[in-house]
């Protein structure tokens, strides 16, 4: 903090004020207020300061009041001071980087091979506020919240020693009964509660797995168009894809050039088609897991809400050989923020997963699961999803209904028979990614379809979810989404 100045300016006074209605005294706002403008290379090094008098003049402040801030300056390195001389700037050290700077460039320094790939995955959360029509999201304004909070509350009041520490690293007993009960009922899921181990949401299910199941270039089978986010955990993992097509007829089931280790489907609603694997394709599937001897995993994030008929069974009801891991989510059932997932195991699944559970932190709140748990036995999450399956279903037909009639002439939309979620193609070669922003700058939140191909038969078109939003909501979106369209075309 040395060196003598080379050229001397005269600084402008009346680049400094003190106020005198403030708590910090005057010389503490002087002293302040000029170490700012030197560190900031606003005064520069080798510039004259007023004089002592010259200053308490201009401020109309006493001189001494300068005196004790100029000594300040000078005791602290920032201004030399000779007698009878002007006080000049001292030339200082180059200031470090701003710390977010500095950060940046430690953290690009330092990434693994897999933190690249983890940083570099898409994601799709939509913007707060924009429902119409965020894929995937169910309806929040008939959620029985009253009934949650009541639920927690009494766990909160009565909780004890059980839910105090980690001891249910899989998950409370209590909450692993109750969904396997709840599987048998509505799903056809065959197990026992030791099987059901609770995560933090499906994606925490794909995550974990991937660790446990994925070497590095591995082949995982997967379906094109595809979850690009559960392509995401297998991607981090290192894994290869080959891809499973699926369309309006299924999934074509050709067996593959390479085995792969992992298949992962969602056979009760194709996402994002929304399509329901036939019983031949499931024969087909789990011969060719066998023939492979591969896992299965399968993704019924959604499989309730069908629209004809009754709800599919899950592929895992009819696995003869132990490989179909299920993984299941409240992300639909109830609300994407619980984050409250599982997985059922199958027998054949090797012993520890509590050790990997305990290593990753993947760990569920305890409290919310005892709530949930209570909120399944006590009938609440059949009472509310009987209610929902009606409303979406209105919604779902108006939502087609208007669609065609308004957006006719820019998109149509495919049939589906479950989710709360459809696909709709362009009809112009629009680029979906362009469309998809545009909406977004009209308030609609929309995802590009093309995103959910990994690779080569890229088709364009939009998903849209249609259970979030009102007749209102979904009369005003679908305007906005015809204006970006609008836009597209110009
Ligand atoms: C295919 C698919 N699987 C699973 C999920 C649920 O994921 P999570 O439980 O992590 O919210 C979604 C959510 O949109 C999904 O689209």
């Amino acid at each position: 903090m040395s060196g003598q100045p080379r050229k001397r300016q005269i600084f402008p006074l009346d680049a400094l004020s003190v106020g005198r209605g403030v708590a910090e005294p005057l010389q503490r706002q002087l002293y302040r207020t000029l170490a700012d403008l030197i560190r900031r290379g606003v005064l520069p090094a080798g510039s004259e300061l007023p004089s002592t008098r010259e200053l308490a003049l201009d401020l109309k402040i006493g001189r001494n009041t300068v005196v004790a801030a100029y000594d300040q300056l000078a005791t602290e390195g920032y201004l030399a001071s000779r007698a009878g001389a002007r006080a000049v700037v001292v030339d200082l050290p180059a200031e470090p980087e701003p710390a977010d700077a500095a950060a940046a460039a430690v953290v690009s320094r330092s990434l693994a091979q897999a933190g690249v790939r983890l940083m570099a995955q898409p994601v799709h959360h939509g913007t707060p506020g924009h429902v119409a029509f965020h894929p995937g999201i169910p309806d929040s304004a008939h959620f029985p919240f009253g009934v949650l909070s009541r639920l927690l509350a009494r766990r909160a009041a009565h909780a004890g020693h059980n839910l105090f520490g980690t001891y249910h690293i899989t998950g409370l007993p209590e909450l692993r009964e109750a969904i396997a009960g709840y599987l048998a009922a509505a799903r056809g899921v065959s197990c026992t509660p030791d099987q059901v181990v609770i995560t933090t949401g499906a994606q925490a299910a794909f995550d974990l797995l991937s660790r446990l199941l994925i070497d590095p270039g591995d082949h995982v089978w997967m379906e094109e168009p595809g979850y690009y986010a559960a392509r995401a955990a297998f991607a981090v993992a290192g894994a290869t894809f080959l891809p499973l097509p699926v369309d309006g007829d299924g999934w074509h089931l050709e067996a593959p050039e390479s085995a792969p280790r992992i298949i992962y489907v969602t056979p009760a609603c194709q996402h994002p088609l929304g399509i329901t694997m036939r019983a031949e394709q499931r024969q087909r599937l789990h011969q060719l897991a066998e023939r492979f001897d591969s896992w299965i995993i399968e993704d019924d994030f959604d499989g309730e809400y069908r629209f004809q008929g009754r709800p599919v069974p899950a592929l895992q009801s009819t696995d003869r050989s132990a490989r179909v891991i299920y993984v299941g989510t409240f992300t639909k059932l109830m609300f994407p923020a619980l984050r409250l997932g599982f997985i059922v195991l199958p027998r054949s699944f090797p012993p520890g997963i509590s050790r990997a559970l305990g290593t990753t932190g993947q760990f569920a709140p305890l409290m919310l699961q005892a709530a949930l748990a209570d909120f399944i036995a006590e009938g609440h999450l059949s009472r509310h999803l009987k209610r929902m399956r009606r409303l979406y279903a209105e919604r779902r037909q108006a939502f087609y209904d208007t669609c065609n009639r308004e957006l006719g002439d820019f998109m149509r939309l495919l049939p589906s028979e479950a989710g709360i979620q459809v696909v709709a193609r362009l009809n112009d070669h629009l680029d979906d990614r362009t469309v998809a922003l545009a909406a977004a700058t009209q308030g609609v939140n929309v995802s590009p379809f093309s995103q959910y191909f990994r690779a080569g038969r890229e088709l364009h078109g939009l998903i849209l979810g249609y259970a979030a939003c009102d007749a209102p909501q979904t009369a005003r979106g679908i305007s906005a989404l015809r204006r970006a369209f609008v836009a597209c075309r110009a």
